[in-house]
C-alpha cells in the first residue's frame, strides 16, 4: 500500500526546502530571529492550541508533565523545548524555577508563546528565552550550551525521518546526565482512535501503516517504542523509561472537560504507566539519558 505523504514539514527533515536566512531582533528580552521561509504551521496553530481546551488536550498536558516531573533532578535546570509551540510546557517549568529556551521556527506559535510569557511575573518572564530555530538549526544557533533536560513534544511525528531530529535532541543535552523528554506517535496503535469512533474502513485503511491523518487534519507519522528506544541508543543516549498518553480518552475528540476531569486524568495516569494499557496510548512518551 502507498503510504501518504507527510502534512506540514514533510520535506524539512535532512532536506530543508529553500534557503534560510535569519536574524536575531531582540524583543522585551527574548531573541527573536525574523525567518523568511514561510511559517509551516501557520494555518495549525489556533487548531492546535484549541485542543488544548478538550479533556484529550488537558490529558496530554497534565499527563506528559507530570511524567516529566518524575525524572526531573532537584534544583534549578536549563531546558531546551525544542518545537515548544505556544510555550505553555515552558511557562510551567519556568514557574517552577527552571530557565527555559523555546526554540521554534513557527512565528506564528512564537507570538503566541511570547503573549503567554507577557502575562507572567517578572521572574517567571526573565527565565524564558524565545529563540526562532528550526531543531534542524539549533545546534548552530545554540552555539555550545547544553541542556539538563531537552523536551521535544509532538514534533517528530512531522518528520519524514526521526532519526536525524533523535540525534539533535541527544546532542543537546548534557552528557552525562541531561534527560530528553520525547513525545511522538505511537506507530502502534493508530487503528484504535477510528475503531473506537466507529469509523471502520479508516482503522483497516490504518492497521499497516506508520501514519494517518491527525487531529490537526493533516498526515503525521507514528514511530513504534523500540524504533525509537534503538534511534536514542545509536545516539548515545538510553531509554529510562516510557509512557503512554491518551490511552482511554483520544477517541473523545472535542469533548470538553467533564466536572471529573480529576478522575479522568488519575486513570490516564495509572494506566499510561503499566502494560498492556501503556502500549495502546495514541501518544508515547520516552525519557531518555544522555
Ligand atoms: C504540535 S506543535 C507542539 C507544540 C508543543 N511542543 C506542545 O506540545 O504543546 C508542533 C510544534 O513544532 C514546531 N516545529 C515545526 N517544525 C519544526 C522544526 N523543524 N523544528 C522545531 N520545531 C518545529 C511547530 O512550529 C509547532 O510549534
Amino acid at each position: 500500500m502507498r503510504t501518504p505523504p507527510l502534512g506540514v514539514f514533510g520535506g524539512l527533515s535532512g532536506e530543508r526546502q529553500g534557503a534560510q536566512e535569519s536574524h536575531g531582533v531582540a524583543i522585551g528580552g527574548a531573541l527573536y530571529a525574523r525567518s523568511v521561509v514561510p511559517d509551516p504551521f501557520a494555518d495549525l496553530a489556533s487548531r492546535f492550541v484549541d485542543h488544548y481546551k478538550t479533556l484529550r488536550g488537558i490529558v496530554r498536558a497534565e499527563l506528559v508533565h507530570r511524567q516529566l516531573e518524575e525524572h526531573l533532578p532537584n534544583g534549578s535546570l536549563l531546558v531546551a523545548d525544542v518545537g515548544g509551540g505556544d510555550g505553555r510546557q515552558s511557562v510551567r517549568l519556568a514557574s517552577l524555577g527552571h530557565t527555559v529556551d523555546l526554540i521554534d521556527p513557527s512565528q506564528e506559535m512564537l507570538e503566541r508563546a511570547q503573549k503567554a510569557i507577557a502575562q507572567q511575573p517578572e521572574t517567571v518572564r526573565s527565565r524564558i528565552r524565545l529563540i526562532d530555530a528550526s531543531a534542524e538549526d539549533a545546534t548552530e544557533t545554540l552555539g555550545t550550551d547544553r541542556y539538563d533536560v531537552v523536551l521535544c513534544h509532538g514534533v517528530i511525528m512531522y518528520f519524514q525521518d526521526p532519526a536525524p531530529l533523535v540525534g539533535i535532541l541527544v546532542s543537546l543535552a548534557r552528557p552525562g546526565e541531561g534527560l530528553i523528554s520525547l513525545v511522538a506517535k505511537n506507530a502502534e496503535a493508530l487503528a484504535l482512535r477510528p475503531a473506537l469512533q466507529g469509523r471502520w474502513e479508516d482503522a483497516l485503511k490504518v492497521l499497516d501503516l506508520d501514519r494517518d491523518v491527525g487531529g490537526l487534519g493533516v498526515v503525521t507519522r507514528g514511530d513504534p517504542v523500540e524504533s525509537l528506544t534503538r534511534l536514542f541508543s545509536e545516539a548515545g543516549a538510553s531509554l529510562v523509561d516510557w509512557y503512554g498518553v491518551r490511552v482511554l480518552t483520544d477517541h473523545l475528540t472535542d469533548l470538553p472537560p467533564p466536572p471529573n476531569t480529576t478522575n479522568v486524568v488519575e486513570l490516564e495516569w495509572r494506566v499510561g504507566s503499566r502494560d498492556p494499557y501503556r502500549r495502546v496510548g495514541h501518544l508515547i512518551h520516552l525519557i531518555a539519558r544522555r
